[in-house]
């Protein structure tokens, strides 16, 4: 099936615009080898919005974002801007992107790549074949909740509200129980309800919805227990939901555990259009060196193709490629290992499309999955 699709693609700052550029050649091909048409427009966002229009979301951004099949977003921020109060800064045009498209789902899949088992600071007997998915809530909690800067008694005081409703629960506990559905049907909630009475809601919220799901096997667990578990015995998780904040903090540390923040992609899902980023930041001191690792980003664009797309194949072909040059030994410096052979984020895009065409003959000639 051939399908006609508008991506809005928003590179960003750091290494934003290099690992956008690498998701966009690999769309770029997927249409063309496929006979898809992607048409990909381009927008401003965080601090290289702020230099150009002095906003991090101009309102263009948002609009033509809101029309889009799929967004797909690099990384913004960094020292450049780093002086700006809340609200002014190029992480607050990201935030506003999310809120404005209405994203409240965060998925974000941790899964090793067995070639680069090597490389997790896990021994491979605690590392396992781990595969985890990070549900995090990305429109409520402290993120969005009331702050504000006060002076009492001639001194400061700042403060930010970690708040969550009834619905907000609900909805983002929905989705988790039916992501564990389709999985193992283990779903942990992490939350910090010995302390929080928001936890308190979310922890009651998420068992009541518990019930329309009676196959899936509901835990909790305290955040810092499951910062913890990760690290000591991660594969006793399936679905992981959490919160915007902690669920900000235990993707890092998940991600660590399979090599890098560079390789983990994820998409977010609302009342508007989805959006697809990796989870790295902009990397400041990798910017404009060719040492970004594009696989995060790749898989994004992965995710765009089967989840929002429906293109299972083509998203097959391009992860199939990426753990091909992987095994093949070719790394970014960030999973490098003794025995590998360390090229730029250019070099890496290279092998991998030249994997992808040797793929894609293979397959015209002997059909797919051979
Ligand atoms: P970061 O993710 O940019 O970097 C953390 C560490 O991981 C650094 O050592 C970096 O070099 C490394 N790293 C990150 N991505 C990599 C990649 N693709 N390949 C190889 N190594 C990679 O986080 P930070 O340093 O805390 O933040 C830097 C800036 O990015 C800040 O301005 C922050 O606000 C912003 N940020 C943006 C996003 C986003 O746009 N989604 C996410 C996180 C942080
Ligand atoms: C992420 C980032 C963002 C977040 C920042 C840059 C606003 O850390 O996407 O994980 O905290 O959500
Ligand atoms: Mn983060």
């Amino acid at each position: 099936m051939k399908l006609k699709k508008k991506i809005v693609m928003l590179p960003g700052d750091g290494i934003g615009p290099e690992v956008a550029r690498a998701a966009t050649g690999v769309l770029q091909e997927c249409a063309r080898e496929f006979a898809h048409q992607f048409e990909m427009v381009e927008m401003p966002i965080g601090g290289a919005a702020i230099d150009k229009t002095g906003n991090p979301l101009p309102n263009e951004t948002l609009d033509v974002c809101r029309k889009a099949d799929a967004v797909f977003l690099g990384a913004v921020g960094g020292p450049k801007w780093d002086s700006l109060p809340v609200g002014k800064r190029p992480e607050t045009g990201l935030l506003g992107l999310r809120k404005g498209l209405g994203l409240y789902v965060n998925l974000r899949p941790v899964r090793l790549i067995e070639p680069l088992r090597g490389i997790s600071p896990l021994r491979p007997e605690r590392l396992g074949d781990l595969d985890i998915e990070i549900v995090r809530e990305l429109a409520g909690g402290m993120y969005f909740g009331e702050r504000g800067n006060v002076v009492e008694a001639g001194m400061e005081r700042a403060f930010d509200t970690e708040s969550y409703s009834t619905p907000e629960v609900e909805r983002i506990a929905t989705f988790a129980f039916q992501r564990a559905e389709g999985r193992s049907r283990r779903l942990c909630s992490v939350d910090k309800a010995n302390v929080l009475t928001s936890s308190q809601l979310w922890r009651r919220t998420v068992t009541s919805v518990g019930a329309v799901f009676p196959a899936v096997q509901l835990e909790h667990m305290y955040v810092d227990n499951a910062a913890m578990q990760l690290t000591l015995r991660p594969t006793q998780f399936d679905v992981l939901l959490s919160t915007n904040m902690f669920g900000d903090i235990l993707s890092d540390a998940a991600a660590a555990l399979v090599g890098s923040i560079g390789l983990i992609p994820s998409a977010s899902f609302g009342t508007s259009a989805p959006l697809f980023e990796p989870i790295h930041g902009s990397a400041p001191t990798l910017a404009g060196k060719d040492a970004a690792n594009p696989i995060g980003s790749i898989l994004s664009a992965t995710m765009m193709l089967r989840d929002t797309f429906g293109l299972g194949l083509e998203a097959d072909w391009v992860e199939q490629s990426v753990t091909r040059v992987l095994g093949a030994g070719y790394r970014t410096g960030d999973i490098s290992e003794p025995g590998t052979k360390v090229v730029g984020t250019a070099g890496f895009l290279e092998l991998l499309h030249q994997e992808m065409q040797r793929t894609f003959e293979h397959a015209e000639k002997y059909g797919w999955g051979v």
